[in-house]
């Protein structure tokens, strides 16, 4: 009997041995499988990691061009702004003659001439442009209305009135022009005779201005 126990105690060890040896191999496998899913999880995270590293790294060089005191930022844009005035009175102006405004107050990249007063478009760009003109009622040239005009390649744009009715007025107009180096860009008379300044009192008052916008 006792013996018989014993085998038969044998035989159920050696069955459940084999069914412990089928369970550890499954759990192995299916270990195998989980390492196998985590490596290509890992491996897509590493491709994202590597992404954002390079977009970091865009993203530093962007911020390094605006840090304060770079200039980087602005190598690509040359600085081209100009502004120049009257100090003393224009007469016996005639139509499509061009107002000389003769002191140069900012000439950053040389576009605008005092002798001719024409700014030339030094690189292709959107540009942004203002004049002025003054009237002082009692001077020889207050007859007439005086119309000045922004010129660009000799066709007038935008225009400016100044009336004669009352003692003492001024007129201007602004635009913003999409521009190709060589182009000129004056103020022109459409009408008129005459633009006001004060010398004596050293006032002035016409006034012409532009700059880059963007390149
Ligand atoms: C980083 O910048 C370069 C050049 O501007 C660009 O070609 C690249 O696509 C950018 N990379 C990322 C990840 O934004
Ligand atoms: C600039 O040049 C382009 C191409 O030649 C031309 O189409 C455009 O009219 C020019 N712009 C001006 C303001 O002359």
């Amino acid at each position: 009997m006792e013996v018989f126990c014993i085998a038969l105690h044998f035989l159920f060890a050696q069955s459940s041995l084999g069914i412990l040896d089928g369970m550890v191999n499954s759990d192995v496998s299916a270990v195998k499988f989980r390492l196998e899913e985590e490596k290509e999880k890992r491996l897509l995270l590493e491709n994202d990691m590597e992404i954002l590293m390079l977009k970091v790294a865009n993203l530093t060089r962007t911020v390094e061009k605006f840090a304060p005191g770079s200039t980087s930022a602005f190598t690509t844009a040359p600085s081209i702004a100009f502004m120049a005035y009257r100090k003393t009175i224009l007469t016996n102006l005639g139509v499509n003659q061009k107002l000389i405004f003769d002191k140069v107050a900012t000439n950053e990249g040389n576009g605008y001439s005092a002798v001719t007063g024409i700014f030339t478009v030094p690189v292709q760009g959107t540009y942004f442009f203002t004049w002025t003109t003054a009237h002082a009622k009692g001077y020889t040239f207050s007859d007439t209305a005086l119309v000045t005009g922004l010129v660009v390649n000799g066709e007038y744009n935008v225009h400016a009135w100044l009336g004669v009715e009352i003692g003492f007025n001024m007129a201007g107009n602004s635009a913003v022009f999409r521009l190709n180096a060589s182009d000129a860009v004056w103020i022109g008379v459409a009408k008129g005779h005459g633009v006001y300044s004060n010398a004596a009192e050293g006032w002035f008052y016409p006034t012409f201005s532009g700059y880059l916008i963007h390149i």
